[in-house]
């Protein structure tokens, strides 16, 4: 009976990466009642915030010329109204995007899309903030340049991955943040009435400003442009190989040097690695492989709900085996697709796979296709029954990681089982990141573990095997400083998080020099730069949602059998256990 199920779910997961040919795009994350522009909400790509409430504005804008957006943030500053700069898709996870209380007024970027310079032999590139990723390393590809190190997902404005410190994987030339490719940006500010209420900055490579606003938090004002620093056009050769996790501590360490893009995937509960050997060849190499993700593509709202019930099935019945057996399949089904990797564009021959670095960096194709009346979506679309999970992800400084890699083995020693709960999400994704200048930006060099996972759409339900992820995320955040990525995590990762930048007296100068009124921030933005207190939200169930370290077992779901308890390895975590 179990096998039959893993070999239908098999066929029917293979077969859906097979016919996906439309998508409906998602939704625009602003919604407004009264003529498209007034009495507004926004949420995130998700359709929920860490603590599921709903934001509220008074009003969305749409500029679509920088000097319609000087207007724009001249009438608000004078009228010292809130705003926050909002994007097509808003792509974090936290709310960074809400403007505080309830009359703010949203500035959308979706029409500022345009490329306005390529300097093909200065190898430069300047856009507008709201471009996205796909359209920058495809305008790049047109004038035979590239920007080396990207995210993976090319749905993000330029403007939003800034705003958290996106980043790729590389720990070489200055890195894989993308802010850090940038030489110069233009950011819309609010001003003095003598200045006429807002005003463009230019910021140079070089300058001291350009340091906070390479990664903003959206709470300087609005970027209106970014030049970024490119390279010629070149390939890239991708091989994906399987080992187990016996010497992961070390190997992670040396990998990262060996190859250029290299990154890793962790199955833990599997004891299985998949090392990406990623690296530049010579353009004349042959190949016109494409990367066209498996987990970015569109899939059919019929095999996105069968997987989500599946998936609450287990959930609501405890059943481990359940979990390790869906990652068995889908683990097994993503390799046999070679992980979305084509030698030519049509299909997969084997490794290496050799491709130009414009069709190999970044993927996203359920973004870009026609509306098909939700029959496919992205996976994670909220208007279908489909993915709805939990993200923490945070870098280790590399003089650490080895140990943190440690104790997960340790934990997973204790419950071999546990983390097949991670099976549905790819693992745990671990890529290389550098020490930035940005004051915001990472401090060390530094590995970024992304862990994706269950959420229930009831806040009050516990998830199996709950209290691993808690001591992991705990552990990773207060054992060993890691820095959280501010686009991605739940409230408990950001506790504390603004002493870990040495730099951050010099972004609230920068803050108080661009928007003293402070129009631009928000509880959540003064909560993470240490500014207010209440990053932690108490209350029944909390610990659940990651709104709180519990301290009692309310905090937990006790009348489920889950109580607040010390970590395992981690004796300083409190987490939510399942007690017999
Ligand atoms: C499927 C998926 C894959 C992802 N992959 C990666 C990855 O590979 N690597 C990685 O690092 N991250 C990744 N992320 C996270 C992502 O980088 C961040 O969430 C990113 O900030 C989202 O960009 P966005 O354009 O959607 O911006 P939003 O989430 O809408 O905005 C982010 C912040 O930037 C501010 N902002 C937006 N535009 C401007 C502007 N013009 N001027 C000033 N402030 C502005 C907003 O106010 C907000 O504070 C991924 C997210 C998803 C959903
Ligand atoms: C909505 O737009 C119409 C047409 O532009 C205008 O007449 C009307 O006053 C607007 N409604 C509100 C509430 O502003
Ligand atoms: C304002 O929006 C809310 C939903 O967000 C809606 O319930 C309410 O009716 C709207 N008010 C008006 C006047 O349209
Ligand atoms: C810019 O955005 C608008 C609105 O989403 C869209 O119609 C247009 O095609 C976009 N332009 C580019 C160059 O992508
Ligand atoms: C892991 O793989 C190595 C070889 O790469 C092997 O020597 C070792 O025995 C394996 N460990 C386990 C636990 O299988
Ligand atoms: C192209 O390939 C040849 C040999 O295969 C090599 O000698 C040459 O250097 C390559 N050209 C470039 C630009 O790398």
């Amino acid at each position: 009976m179990a096998k039959m199920n893993i070999i239908i779910l098999i066929t029917i997961y293979l077969m859906s990466l097979i016919f996906t040919a439309g998508s409906t795009p998602p939704e625009d994350p602003i919604k407004c009642t009264i003529n498209n522009t007034m009495n507004c909400t926004i949420t995130n790509s998700y359709g929920a915030f860490p603590d599921r409430r709903v934001c509220r504005a008074a009003e969305a804008a749409y500029p679509k010329t920088e000097a319609e957006l000087v207007s724009i943030i001249a009438a608000a500053t004078k009228q010292t109204r809130r705003m926050k700069a909002a994007t097509r898709f808003a792509h974090s996870i936290p709310k960074l995007s809400c403007p505080e209380g309830d009359g703010g007024l949203l500035i959308s970027t979706k029409y500022l899309n345009r490329t306005l310079a390529v300097d093909a032999a200065g190898m430069t590139m300047t856009v507008e903030s709201g471009v996205s990723l796909r359209q920058v390393i495809e305008e790049a590809a047109k004038a035979g340049l590239a920007l080396p190190y990207a995210p993976y997902w090319w749905g993000l404005t330029v403007g939003g991955l800034m705003g958290t410190g996106a980043h790729g994987s590389s720990l070489w030339g200055v890195g894989s943040s993308v802010h850090d490719h940038v030489i110069r940006i233009r950011i819309v500010t609010p001003a003095t009435e003598k200045e006429g209420y807002a005003t463009i900055r230019t910021l140079e490579q070089g300058d001291s400003d350009i340091k906070a606003a390479r990664v903003s938090l959206g709470v300087l004002g609005v970027i209106s442009q970014v030049t970024f620093k490119l390279e010629p056009l070149f390939k890239r050769s991708i091989s994906f190989v399987e080992k187990n996790d016996s010497d992961l501590g070390d190997e992670a360490l040396r990998f990262g040097f060996q190859h250029e893009f290299a990154d890793i995937k962790w199955f833990p509960s599997q004891r299985k690695v998949l090392y990406r050997v990623d690296d530049r060849v010579s353009t004349n190499a042959s190949g016109d492989g494409l990367f066209d993700f498996i987990g970015f593509r569109a899939r059919t709202s019929l095999l996105l709900a069968v997987i989500r019930s599946t998936e609450e099935a287990q959930e609501l019945i405890g059943d481990a085996n359940g979990k390790c057996a869906s990652e068995v399949v889908t683990t097994t089904a993503t390799k046999v697709a070679a992980y979305g990797l084509t030698n030519n564009g049509i299909i997969f021959t084997g490794y290496p796979v050799i491709g130009y670095q414009n069709r190999m960096q970044s993927s996203g194709s359920c973004l870009n296709s026609l509306e098909d009346g939700l029959i496919t979506a992205c996976p994670w679309d909220p208007r279908v029954k489909g993915l709805f999970f939990h993200q923490t992800t945070f870098s280790i400084s590399l003089t650490k990681v080895k140990s943190f890699i440690e104790d997960v083995q340790k934990l997973v020693n204790l419950e071999p089982k546990s983390l097949c709960v991670l099976g549905l999400y790819d693992g745990i994704l671990m890529r290389y990141v550098k020490a930035s200048t940005a004051y915001l930006g990472k401090q060390e060099d530094s590995i970024d573990f992304d862990i994706t996972y269950y959420r229930s759409k009831d806040p009050l339900a516990p998830r199996l095997y709950e209290d691993i992820l808690e001591e992991i995320e705990q552990m990773a955040v207060f054992k060993y400083g890691a820095l959280p990525h501010w686009g991605k995590n739940r409230n408990v990762a950001f506790q504390g998080v603004i002493g870990k930048y040495k730099s951050a007296g010099e972004f609230l100068k920068v803050k108080q020099k661009f928007d003293p009124l402070g129009l631009f921030s928000s509880e959540w933005s003064d909560q993470i730069l240490g500014l207010k207190t209440g990053i932690s939200i108490v209350k029944d169930g909390c610990g659940l949602e990651g709104l709180c370290i519990c301290s009692q077992d309310a905090h937990c779901a006790p009348n489920k059998g889950y109580f607040c308890r010390a970590g395992k390895v981690y004796k300083d975590a409190k987490v939510c256990v399942k007690i017999n």
